[in-house]
């Protein structure tokens, strides 16, 4: 199977999706800390990397494709994955597309994680004192939710039209929201 997770900085994408890779026996192919580990290496894709990470702005869709891409080439990805923060913009949608089409495989489900803004802002203020992210600041997260809203929530419209997409309450507790994936991921399944 391969499903999506989408959602704005703070609704749960890694949350939930760690938790759906022991039901499903696939992968957690989160973008977010793929990038992070470019970051982290000594070369100046690291530093163009960061200066995108730390801004809260998205790296170049290529980039991201080529990473996704490498990613989905090992075996444990043969069966499916869970696509945690990709695709981001509509051109990596359809990047997307276009190498699944290649490797002969489909989206099988797009989730959609719906939280409140005051409710993202008080989680990553949370996290920031617990996991201290780079990006987990008042302004850097304002940045993320901006872009989130400009570059990332018409994935919503795209998906919604393919009859892919099912919108879960991401504001209960985070088993209740697992109970919820569950349900819409078995019905996908039947
Ligand atoms: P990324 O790492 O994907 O971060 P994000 O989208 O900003 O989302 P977060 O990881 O902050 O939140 P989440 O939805 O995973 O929530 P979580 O489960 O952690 O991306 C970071 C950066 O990388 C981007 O800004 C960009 O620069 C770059 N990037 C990544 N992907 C890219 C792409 N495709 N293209 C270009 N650039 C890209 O939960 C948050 C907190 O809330 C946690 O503390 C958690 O414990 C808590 N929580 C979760 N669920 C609940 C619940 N139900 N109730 C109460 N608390 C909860
Ligand atoms: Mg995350």
């Amino acid at each position: 199977m391969r499903i999506i997770f989408i959602g704005p900085p703070g609704a749960g994408k890694g949350t939930q999706a760690k938790k759906l890779v022991d039901l499903l026996g696939i992968p957690h192919l989160s973008t977010g800390d793929l990038l992070r580990g470019v970051k982290d290496q000594d070369s100046a894709v690291a530093k163009w990397v960061a200066r995108h990470l730390d801004a809260g702005v998205l790296a170049p869709d290529h980039l991201v494709m080529r990473i996704v891409a490498q990613r989905l080439e090992s075996r444990d990805c043969a069966k499916g994955c869970l696509f945690d923060g990709f695709p981001r913009t509509l051109i990596q949608a359809q990047l997307l597309d276009e190498h699944l089409q290649r490797t002969n495989h489909t989206i099988d489900l797009v989730l959609e994680l719906d939280v409140d803004r005051r409710l993202l802002l008080e989680r990553l203020v949370k996290r920031a004192s617990i996991e201290h992210r780079v990006d987990d600041n008042e302004r850097t997260i304002k940045a993320r939710l901006q872009v989130y809203d400009a570059q990332t929530s018409p994935l919503l419209e795209f998906y919604n039209k393919r009859g892919l997409l099912k919108k879960i309450d991401g504001m209960q507790s985070p088993d209740e929201v697992f109970s919820s994936i569950r349900h819409e991921v078995l019905a996908c399944q039947s």
